[in-house]
């Protein structure tokens, strides 16, 4: 495969870091990686995310713990990201403006402009060198994040990443076959061989379980996601966002 240009070897280079040494990044770095996130597209100039970067021992420890992640302690850096909705609305309402009523499309799209953003962050950040892993099991610990980190209404905890020098080198992992994920034209449905392919493509995913039984722990009925559902609709009420 030829690579074009160092940019997209990094983004071809990926792999999700768990194992990290222990390392002060230096500021000049952490500088480029913040303002990486901050130059991402942003929906309509909304500007709907907000992140949160955990320097503090102790409530890294409390968030590591509660959802399982030695990783998310022992990172150089870890930052949640949270869609928000509070900055916005305090913005209008300065300017006198009432603000939306129904806050559904919003939090989608608060959604997208974190993830990209999220996104730059990491590519920034792998392109010097560092590792990263995206933590969407901050979902699990929705609640005491948002306490410990004092989030105010009209913001929630979509996902954490965390930042650190490699102590691992694993090789790259599957993806589904590009056919099956870029389609042209029209979107292309998958016949069972296509299936039978996608399952044996990612098949050396992991060596301790199968592809079928990771995905059905999240996706199947009674897995993780309908969990996170129920508690993410809770939550967001809570938080007082609407259209949820
Ligand atoms: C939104 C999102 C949430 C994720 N959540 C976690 C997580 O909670 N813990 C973790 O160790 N990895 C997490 N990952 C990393 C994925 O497991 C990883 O990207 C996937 O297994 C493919 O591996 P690769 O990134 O090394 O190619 C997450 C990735 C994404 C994009």
């Amino acid at each position: 495969m030829s690579t074009v240009n160092s940019v997209i070897e990094t983004i071809l280079a990926h792999r999700s870091i768990r194992r990290y040494k222990r390392h002060k990044i230096p500021e000049e770095h952490v500088d480029a990686i913040e303002r990486a996130a901050q130059r991402a597209p942003t929906d309509a100039t909304l500007h709907l995310w907000t992140a949160i970067r955990v320097d503090d021992n102790e409530k890294r420890s409390i968030i590591a713990q509660e959802i399982g992640q030695p990783h998310v302690a022992e990172a150089s850096l870890f930052y949640i990201y949270t869609a928000d909705l509070y900055r916005l609305y305090r913005i209008l309402e300065h300017s006198k403006i009432e603000h939306a009523e129904d806050d559904y499309a919003l939090i989608l799209f608060a959604a997208i402009d974190a993830a990209i953003a999220a996104e730059n962050m990491a590519l920034a950040a792998e392109s010097l060198g560092y590792g990263t892993c995206f933590i969407g099991a901050v979902q699990n610990s929705a609640a005491t994040i948002i306490n410990l980190l004092n989030l105010p209404p009209k913001t929630y905890p979509l996902f954490g990443l965390t930042i650190g020098l490699p102590a691992e080198n694993p090789r790259l992992r599957p993806r589904l076959p590009r056919e099956m994920m870029i389609h042209v034209d029209e979107y292309k449905d998958c016949n069972p061989e296509d299936l039978e392919k996608a399952k044996e493509t990612m098949k050396g995913i992991s060596r301790r379980r199968s592809w079928i039984d990771i995905i059905a722990r999240y996706a199947a009925r009674g897995g993780y996601f309908d969990a996170r559902s129920r508690e993410m609709k809770k939550l967001l009420g809570k938080q007082g966002f609407t259209g949820v």
